[in-house]
């Protein structure tokens, strides 16, 4: 149904999404093809409001009203962003999407995981990713390399076992989804990692035309 081809980024805090996201998205527009690089939460308007409350520690939010931001942030970067631009034909690379939700609220935060996915499925079954790109390190290797100095939100003042957590539930998520999940060690070098997504986008590229 989609013209374009949607590519996500998961992995924990620290992983490299951002990075490799944003270099494969350089990589791809030097070629010339339409590529739209976004994030999750906060990519709109709305969302910009949406990610202050998601992010702040402390506003004091349970775990559902979460679960439920997110959605509504997803709802309009969907709309807003997501499905526009892959109707045009666009390749478009967002850093987390559905993947993102069902680990961090659904396998580490303790909601009914069948509640989230029964959300996903009504909700965004239609955007399914064609690729998922997940980067995968210890939870002691990622958020070592995300030290802030200044005050840190609400995901990187959980304890190390929060994203283990998280991390188990990624590599759960992609043995159950092995034809879309692309799981790699974001322990090597920046470059080799790069030069690997490149190659499995290019693959798909070449299959569509
Ligand atoms: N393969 C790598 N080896 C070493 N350092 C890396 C690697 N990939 C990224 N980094 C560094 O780790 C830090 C975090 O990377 P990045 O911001 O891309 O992670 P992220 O997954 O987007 O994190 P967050 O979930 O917090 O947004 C950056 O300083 C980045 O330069
Ligand atoms: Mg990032």
């Amino acid at each position: 149904m989609n013209k374009g081809i949607f590519i996500t980024f998961e992995g924990i805090e620290g992983s490299g999404k951002t990075t490799q996201g944003k270099l494969l998205a350089e990589k791809l527009k030097k070629e010339g093809f339409p590529v739209l690089y976004t994030y999750e939460p906060g990519d709109t308007e709305a969302g910009k409001h949406i990610r202050e409350i998601l992010l702040n520690s402390e506003i004091k939010i349970t775990p559902l009203c979460e679960l439920l931001l997110y959605v509504a942030d997803r709802i309009q970067h969907i709309e807003e962003k997501i499905k526009p631009h892959l109707e045009a034909g666009f390749i478009v690379i967002c850093d987390r999407f559905t993947d993102s939700t069902v680990v961090y609220q659904g396998y580490a935060r303790g909601i009914s995981i069948d509640l989230i996915e029964k959300l996903n499925k009504e909700l965004f079954s239609e955007l399914m990713p064609d690729l998922t790109v997940l980067l995968d390190c210890s939870a002691s290797i990622g958020l070592g390399r995300n030290k802030k100095v200044n005050k840190k939100d609400r995901f990187e003042m959980e304890n190390l076992s929060f994203h283990e957590k998280v991390r188990e539930g990624y590599l759960e998520l992609a043995r159950i989804n092995k034809e879309r999940f692309f799981v790699l060690d974001a322990t090597e070098p920046i470059n080799v990692i790069t030069e690997k997504i490149y190659k499995k986008v290019k693959s798909i590229i070449e299959c569509r035309s």
